[in-house]
């Protein structure tokens, strides 16, 4: 097993990965968690795979367990579900001192992530993440929210988890499109802060895509080490933590104008990378080759790395001026100088952008 801390002070916590480790959730729990109720918030698809699991787990480490599911998909991130939780947690009698457990992917993390800021002024939350891009992103470092009909992720908080559980072997159940979009995240921290873990993902990418357990516990707790040093750094996106949005001027741009039927986040994150890649290439910041290798890499992740057919350039930069990232009506990238090493570029010339997304040379 591995365990990654999360350096916040006082509300420091460690994400474990490793194979089994939601059989283990309610041992893990004892060790962390004060209170004696636990609620365990997932969906119908994740409560059908683990929802016994954890049940059991908990149950046998001596907690009362509660369950309310939330509906499956990303048009459920809403205060609507929040609200609905707010009802059902005072209907069980949820305290303050109890926990919510987030059993899911990043929809079910954030969204139960909120409810537990925000009910009762705050309740300990725990993160269990099912999916790839929830175990090396958004599980962990605190950022949970929902969606308002005018944008994505506009209504939310910082709450940090008590402790993460990454088990790899619910990955075997992932559909290989999740895996996919969840790789997109996973070769992002390469791009941005590790090059030696970007030429192991060129070599090992293949024993990523047949799950192997070995691989995957690597590129987990890899991509988790990285996060969590960002997170430790700046923990509310005053400065560095701005490194993670890596690829996702574009992606949130194209998730908005695709209205997130088009893309998952992840399929958004890679054509966002590569345009990301080209634009400072396009700048004077990086060298071709490295754009290529960049290119390469998101493309044999089975990624997208155009912008599809159809899709408009401007209608995409100005999707782009909308993102709640904006700031004084000048658009930021965050541009490679080369693998492993990034600048966050202010007032990107939108010509520039132009060039890259209608591939003029
Ligand atoms: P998701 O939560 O919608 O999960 C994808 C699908 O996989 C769902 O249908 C889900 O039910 C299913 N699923 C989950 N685990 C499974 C398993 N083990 N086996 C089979 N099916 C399983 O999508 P996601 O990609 O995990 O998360 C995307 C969300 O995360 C977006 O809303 C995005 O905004 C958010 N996000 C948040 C942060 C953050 O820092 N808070 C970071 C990145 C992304
Ligand atoms: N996913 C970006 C962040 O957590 O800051």
């Amino acid at each position: 097993m591995t365990e990654v801390a999360v350096r916040l002070g006082e509300r420091s916590y460690k994400v474990y990965v490793a194979a089994g480790e939601v059989e283990r959730l309610g041992v893990t729990a004892r060790r962390h968690l004060t209170g004696n109720r636990i609620l365990v918030i997932t969906n119908p698809t994740v409560r059908a795979l683990y929802g016994g699991t954890v049940q059991k787990s908990l149950a046998a480490a001596g907690f009362v367990v509660c369950e309310i599911e939330i509906p499956d998909g990303e048009e459920f991130k809403t205060l609507d579900t929040v609200k609905e939780l707010y009802g059902k947690a005072l209907d069980i009698g949820l305290e303050r001192g109890d926990a919510v457990v987030a059993l899911g992917g990043g929809v079910v993390g954030d969204t139960a992530g909120f409810f537990a800021a925000t009910y009762k002024r705050g309740v300990a939350l725990v993160q269990v993440p099912t999916t790839l891009l929830a175990q090396v992103d958004s599980s962990v470092g605190g950022k949970v929210g929902v969606n308002h009909p005018r944008g994505k992720n506009l209504i939310g908080a910082f709450h940090q988890p008590r402790f993460v559980v990454a088990d790899v072997t619910t990955l075997n159940t992932l559909p290989v499109r999740e895996i996919r979009a969840g790789l997109a995240e996973i070769i992002k921290y390469g791009i941005i802060r590790d090059v030696r873990f970007f030429e192991w993902l060129e070599n090992r990418l293949q024993n990523l895509l047949n799950l192997e357990q070995t691989a995957l516990e690597h590129a987990v707790s890899l991509s988790c080490r990285i996060k969590a040093d960002v997170v430790s750094a700046d923990e509310r996106e005053e400065g560095i933590r701005a490194i993670l949005n890596y690829g996702h001027t574009v992606a949130h741009a194209l998730e908005a104008v695709g209205c997130y039927h088009h893309f998952v986040h992840g399929e958004a994150v890679g054509v966002g990378m590569v345009a990301a890649a080209r634009l400072a290439v396009r700048l004077g910041m990086l060298s071709v080759p490295e754009a290529e290798r960049i290119a390469a890499l998101v493309a044999r992740a089975g990624l997208p790395v155009e912008i599809p057919a159809g899709m408009d350039a401007e209608e995409i930069i100005s999707a782009m001026f909308h993102d709640k990232k904006v700031v004084e009506n000048r658009l930021t990238f965050v541009l490679p100088e080369a693998i492993g090493r990034v600048r966050i570029a202010h007032g990107v010339p939108v010509e520039s952008i132009n060039a890259v997304l209608t591939g003029a040379s």
